[in-house]
């Protein structure tokens, strides 16, 4: 198992985005759950449910369920109680569901003792700025993340999804200790797959990211596990 010291480096979620149980588990086998953290996306969690989370919690893992919820207040309330009941580290919501949707997300929170991290997700790291013109979103994509980078912090929740380029400007204007996730992950060799805003691990360290999300620069490695290290020596 790769032993290694987090100081001064981004913290490590890993995407579990595998379409069976075994393949996953092969990788999370060789993973130190002190170490890392796992991310459960709506693959995963379509095909294997609450028995895979209890599955991982029982290993020792703290995980991401990152369902991206964006619906109307009261389903995303109900929706984020459900989540919190399997006792998970970190939920996403959508931050473009708007004021009212992230407040119910957070008031749903209210009654844990111990309460998941909520985290909006900004721009998917899948778009471009054409993209946003597609939609009918008249603004630069940068804007439009610091614009909901903003009201997620203004609705209280705990930090953002956000590309890596935009990280620095998110704690800028939302302050030092709002969290920042970033996936869009490469190495310089690293095909980018359908990810559209990059950045290598050595440039998240540099933007002061809290947390990287690594998925198939890994997952579909020959040697995850060589991968991993490489990624993880690239910050040090
Ligand atoms: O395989 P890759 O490293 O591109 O994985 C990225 C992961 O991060 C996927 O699980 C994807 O759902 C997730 N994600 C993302 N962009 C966001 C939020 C989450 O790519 N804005």
């Amino acid at each position: 198992m790769l032993k290694f010291n987090y100081s001064n480096i981004p913290k490590i979620i890993i995407a579990l985005d595998f379409y069976n149980r075994k393949e996953a588990m092969k990788l999370v086998h060789l993973l130190d759950p002190s170490l890392f953290y796992l991310k459960i996306g709506k693959e995963m969690f379509t095909i294997l449910g609450k028995k895979f989370i209890n599955e991982l919690h029982q290993l020792g893992f703290n995980v991401f369920l990152d369902l991206k919820f964006h619906d109307i207040p009261n389903t995303v309330f109900n929706a984020i109680k459900a989540a919190a009941d399997l006792g998970v580290w970190m939920l996403s919501v959508h931050a473009s569901g708007g004021k009212k949707m992230l407040i119910s997300a957070k008031k749903a929170l209210k009654s844990f003792k111990k309460r998941p991290l909520l985290i909006a997700i900004t721009a998917l790291t899948s778009l471009q700025e054409k993209d946003l013109k597609d939609i009918g979103i008249q603004i630069s994509l940068q804007n439009y993340i610091l614009i909901l980078s903003k009201l997620s912090r203004d609705c209280g929740l705990d930090g953002v999804v956000c590309p890596g380029k935009a990280a620095e400007k998110v704690k800028l204007i939302c302050g030092s200790k709002y969290k920042i996730i970033t996936p869009g992950i490469r190495c310089s060799d690293d095909f980018s797959f359908d990810q559209s805003q990059i950045i290598t691990p050595k440039q998240a360290k540099k933007f002061l990211i809290d947390y990287i999300v690594i998925g198939r620069s890994v997952t579909t490695s020959k040697n995850p596990m060589k991968k991993l290290n490489s990624i993880i020596e690239s910050m040090q």
